[in-house]
């Protein structure tokens, strides 16, 4: 049983097992974070994956029995949150299922089956005795159906996926464990899950500006209620929304014969040489999600790979495939190489940072076989492209 304020217990599941979440990895698991609020009418808000239903029955068993909910919020109808819905339903025989109207469709399509649906619209409201509820349609975050609840009289915001974590830990509040591991998971979060949909968050932060937040409840990770760490997720939400990069680089490559490793390390260098907090990537020992989260952070980004059959890297080819429907916008571009016997490849690099609209500030830089010193010291060229993309 954890309560998390008067009359609210937090009863979902650790996932501490999580190392991937649909592609994005989570080397620090996961939680799927349910809700229960006391009241004359009790109300779950949202339920967990469906292997961790023992877990959501036991913590609602620990405060009450399942049978008295008379509500059952569903912010969202990914199954990481609706998976225990229908086995609950079983418990709960009261229960109606608060969605949103793309919820209402979702949640059919997933389980096949009647449910006891009802929609709500933003600015819709719930009594359930005590409490009062208002909801709000917070659509592609993370998904059409998505909505957030808050809870006006103890002015608590259940977020759904927005503001999540994936972070696994007996700790429930963002300040037991500290700020460089939440933000930082907070960050890899939204680069991952939420940034191709700016312009919608900076919509629902609107929205939500006009309320008075005293705790956030997300459906992963750990929970926000210090007033400097709610200000900060919230303020870092519209900084990632809008796109706002620091004066910082990314290099990013993989490598066959380790020249194109050479090369990004020179490159390094003339980062450094301008004191510009830089990540060097090695797509064979970095994962993309973690490579996606430094693009999102960063104002430039310059990737290289080797030519393979005339073609970039898988690696690199599958970070491009990924970074096009993740939609970075605002960062500038460089490209750079190695190739034995065909450029021609080199291209789809080109292209493909520019579709996924990352905007190249220079020529790439492409040597055959292994770069010699001469070569890499005409990667300095790139120095002053570099100083315009920062001083801009
Ligand atoms: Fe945590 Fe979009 O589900």
């Amino acid at each position: 049983m954890l309560k998390i304020k008067d009359n609210i217990y937090w009863t979902g599941h650790i996932d501490w097992d999580l190392r991937s979440f649909h592609g994005y990895s989570t080397p620090s698991g996961s939680t799927y974070n349910a809700y229960l609020l006391l009241d004359d009418e009790p109300l779950l808000i949202d339920t967990v994956k469906h292997y961790g239903y023992d877990d959501l029955v036991a913590g609602i068993r620990a405060v009450i029995e399942p049978s008295r909910i008379k509500y059952i919020v569903s912010n969202h109808a990914e199954m990481d949150h609706s998976g225990s819905l229908p086995a609950l339903l079983e418990l709960c025989p009261k229960a109606r299922v608060i969605c949103s109207p793309k919820g209402a469709e979702g949640l059919k399509r997933h389980f096949k089956r009647e449910l006891p649906l009802s929609t709500v619209n933003s600015g819709d409201t719930l009594a359930t005795g005590k409490n009062k509820f208002k909801f709000f349609l917070t659509p592609m975050v993370h998904w059409p159906d998505s909505m957030v609840t808050y809870l006006e009289n103890e002015r608590v915001l259940f977020s759904s996926d927005a503001f999540g974590q994936h972070y696994a830990s007996s700790l429930r509040f963002a300040e037991e464990a500290g700020p460089d591991i939440v933000f930082k998971e907070a960050a890899k979060y939204y680069a991952n899950i939420i940034l191709p949909y700016g312009q919608l968050v900076n919509a629902v932060l609107d929205a939500l500006a006009a309320l008075d937040v005293e705790m956030i409840c997300p459906a992963h990770g750990l929970i926000f209620r210090r007033e400097e760490d709610i200000a900060k997720i919230v303020s870092l939400y519209r900084r990632w929304a809008n796109h706002e990069t620091g004066r910082r680089s990314v290099i990013i490559n993989d490598t066959m014969w380790h020249s194109t490793e050479k090369m990004a390390r020179r490159i390094y260098q003339i980062m450094r040489a301008q004191d510009i907090e830089t990540s060097l990537i090695n797509l064979q020992t970095t994962h993309i999600s973690d490579a996606v989260t430094e693009i999102m952070l960063s104002r430039l980004v310059i990737m290289g790979s080797p030519m393979l059959n005339n073609h970039v890297l898988p690696t690199i080819g599958g970070l491009l495939t990924y970074i096009k429907g993740l939609k970075p916008r605002n960062r500038k571009g460089m490209t750079f190489g190695s190739y034995g016997w065909a450029q021609a490849g080199f291209k789809e690099l080109e292209d493909g940072l520019a579709e996924s609209g990352i905007e190249l500030v220079s020529p790439g830089h492409y040597f055959q076989y292994i770069p010699d010193e001469l070569e890499l010291e005409n990667l300095n060229d790139m120095a002053e492209a570099v100083k315009m993309v920062m001083d801009t």
